[in-house]
């Protein structure tokens, strides 16, 4: 396999660095928009210098963002390269014209690390989808979010200095907004919830909440009460009616979601006959990262391209009714639904998620986290 490496950041580097000594796959032209000089590979500013290089069989996309990776990727595809992915958001927004495309020209088409890093899950989700059909799919999917609330938590960080340690090691996206504001766990549902239903998920409707509001105070009131907030992704298959949505969740210290540590994801399925499965490891970072791009390149040379099938797109609804803690605001409607007092912050009787996050949208400034389902 020769394989023609788009960007040399944090994951490009660690895929020359874990291809450079095996024989079955070489990086020969890395695109970088630095001057770079490697002993073994050329670099180039000029991506039609990968594309139009016939030796080149596969494209690694490893710059990240929407543009120009898509431009890159589509060509591509229509040039015939199979590609591999590390990008949640480009296979997220872009999911139904990539998908009929890979189909259309007959190219693999894997995107392994950018659900859960080093984390084998969306090839997991695969086998399992083999046997029996997922009911539940979500987690702790994004490094930096879980480094930030476990250092506020167990190290009584701020939440500026546990960001600003996240981003030194590598974890955090270019715009780290996207992490805690829960739009990269966000794509990663997206991108989980299709493979594992088979579906196309309508993401108008799949509302999202961050941690971006959240203060020691909350931290805190958690502590004395014996819970641990992370940030969670949920979808369910009902028998097909669909929900889905990303929010800060509190966790009992039974439960394994509580003590997951540092940049480490637990993503967790639910299947019909196999029951829980929850996965864990470290879900940001250049070698996990890397590690699961090279997985794919091995698929590849294994004949293993998509996970599944495309499915049909389908719309999502949030009936489902949740307990909230909610902290920083206060109306005649939240006053109508509370349940208990917290100090400051109030617990709502159980809500609707969707009527929560269309209550939350109008009121940008408060900090919310679910309280535990019963189970
Ligand atoms: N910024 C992401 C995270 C990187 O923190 O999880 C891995 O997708």
């Amino acid at each position: 396999m020769k394989i023609g490496l788009l960007g040399f950041g944090t994951v490009g580097r660690g895929v020359y660095e874990l291809t450079s000594s095996r024989q079955d796959m070489q990086v020969v032209r890395i695109l970088c928009r630095r001057d770079l000089t490697l002993p073994d590979v050329l670099v180039t500013h000029d991506f039609q210098d990968i594309l139009q290089d016939p030796t080149i069989d596969t494209v690694v996309e490893a710059i990240g963002g929407l543009h120009p990776a898509w431009e890159y990727v589509s060509a591509a595809i229509q040039a015939g390269k199979h590609v591999v992915t590390a990008n949640k958001a480009l296979v997220a927004t872009y999911y139904d014209q990539l998908l009929p495309m890979t189909q259309e020209k007959g190219v693999f088409f894997r995107c392994t690390a950018s659900v859960g890093g080093g984390i084998g899950w969306l090839s997991e989700l695969e086998r399992v989808r083999r046997c029996e059909t997922v009911r539940q799919v979500g987690g702790i999917m994004n490094g930096t979010c879980n480094y930030i609330l476990d250092a506020m938590t167990t190290r009584g960080l701020t939440y500026d200095d546990a960001l600003a340690q996240a981003q030194t090691l590598g974890y955090a996206e270019a715009d780290p907004t996207t992490d805690v504001d829960g739009f990269d766990t966000w794509h990663k549902l997206i991108v989980s919830a299709n493979i594992a239903f088979g579906v196309s998920l309508e993401t108008s409707q799949i509302p999202v909440s961050g941690i971006r509001r959240i203060q020691a105070c909350d931290v805190q009131a958690f502590r004395e009460r014996g819970l641990t907030c992370k940030l969670v992704s949920t979808a369910r298959d009902v028998g097909g009616v669909f929900s889905a949505y990303v929010q800060p969740t509190l966790f009992p210290a039974c439960e394994p979601e509580a003590i997951v540590p540092t940049n480490y994801n637990l993503i967790t399925l639910v299947g019909n006959t196999s029951g829980r499965q929850s996965f864990l490891g470290q879900g940001a970072g250049r070698y996990p990262t890397a590690y699961n791009v090279v997985q794919d390149c091995v698929d590849f040379l294994r004949g293993q391209g998509f996970y599944g099938v495309y499915g049909p797109k389908v719309s999502v609804s949030n009936q489902e009714k949740l307990m909230y803690y909610v902290r920083g605001g206060s109306d005649a409607w939240l006053e109508d639904n509370v349940a208990q007092h917290w100090g400051s912050a109030v617990i709502t009787r159980p809500v609707a998620v969707e009527q929560m996050h269309q209550w939350l949208r109008e009121h940008p400034s408060v900090f919310l986290a679910a309280l535990p389902e019963k189970r």
